[in-house]
């Protein structure tokens, strides 16, 4: 039951949750705009920066009808006056329907989830958890491969850091999906994650580099090292640019294979690949606003019909 709950991680919802919300999304696809939401208020709270989770939620508001009200950066917010993260939402759930926040420290959205008296979606906290992320990135995977089923799923970058992957992985386990994880040493999948794969017998390999195994692919994931993780800049500089996708990398690649990225992008996927029929990346963001419609009607109990 998704109505009237937060989304916090992307565990909160289960496989038939997940599949409700893309066919859901799809419907959003094929008719973005309506007033659905008129009447109804949605509070974007980022203590951290955002482009396209902020955007696309926020878009997706507008072109339903409703209203946002929020900050961008906590600057502009009485948080600099020494508010507390608690005060902060209590105060905000009086003005709003729901609240979507990303917020730097672990643990931030489910204490806010917990001392709101609305709704919160969790638009990444820290390292932990993107679960709208993830259901866009579903969405766009299930769209491009026409299924969720027995896929080959490469992951490659910052595995420790990178919220997205965690999610990904979580949901993705849900539907048979063979992993491989490319990092290197200093950035590997957690060892909590590759537990859960375990433990439901799924099959995952890592490797430190990725041109040999790009061939087996569906779906390549690409992720950015997260600079604003590492406590020593040193450390980020040993392995920032560590793998580069590049056009002439994708030429024994499968046919059906699409390149993601949760964006934003550095180097490591170079623009000369954003031509190529595999890269899917920027499909992927657009895909968001759907998906975000999608989530927000179905917290908020609204029919699309
Ligand atoms: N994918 C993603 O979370 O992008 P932003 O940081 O721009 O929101």
């Amino acid at each position: 039951m998704i109505r009237n709950k937060s989304l916090v991680s992307i565990n909160d919802y289960n496989k038939e949750d997940y599949l409700a919300i893309l066919d859901l999304a799809e419907q959003c696809e094929a008719r973005p705009v309506s007033n659905i939401m008129q009447g109804k208020v949605v509070a974007t709270l980022f203590f951290e920066p955002s482009t396209r989770t902020r955007l696309s939620f926020e878009s997706a508001v507008n072109r339903l009808g409703g209203r946002i009200i929020g900050f961008s950066e906590a600057g502009t917010s009485s948080v600099t006056k020494g508010e507390s993260l608690k005060d902060t939402i209590k105060t905000v759930s009086n003005y709003c329907d729901l609240i979507v926040m990303r917020h730097p420290i672990e643990g931030s959205a489910r204490y806010a989830s917990e001392v709101s008296g609305v709704p919160v979606i969790n638009a990444g906290d820290g390292a932990n958890q993107h679960p709208t992320q993830t259901l866009l990135d579903l969405y766009s995977i299930r769209k491009t491969q026409k299924t969720l089923d027995n896929l080959v799923v490469i992951m490659v970058g910052d595995l420790k850091y990178g919220r997205t992957v965690h999610s990904l992985l979580q949901a993705m386990s849900e539907f048979n999906t063979t992993f491989h994880f490319v990092s290197p040493d200093e950035l590997k999948m957690p060892g909590e994650y590759k537990m859960h794969l375990e433990n439901l017998g799924l099959k995952y390999y890592e490797h430190k580099d990725f041109t040999n195994i790009l061939p087996e692919a569906d779906i390549v994931y690409m992720t950015r090292v997260q600079k604003e993780r590492f406590s020593d800049p040193m450390d980020y500089e040993k392995v920032k640019n560590v793998y580069v996708l590049r056009s002439n990398m994708l030429e024994q690649t499968k046919p059906n294979m699409k390149i993601l990225h949760p964006l934003p992008r550095v180097n490591e996927i170079t623009e000369d690949v954003d031509d190529n029929m595999k890269a899917y990346y920027f499909t992927q963001a657009l895909n968001g606003v759907f998906t975000r419609q999608a989530i927000i009607c179905s917290i908020l109990g609204l029919d699309q019909k």
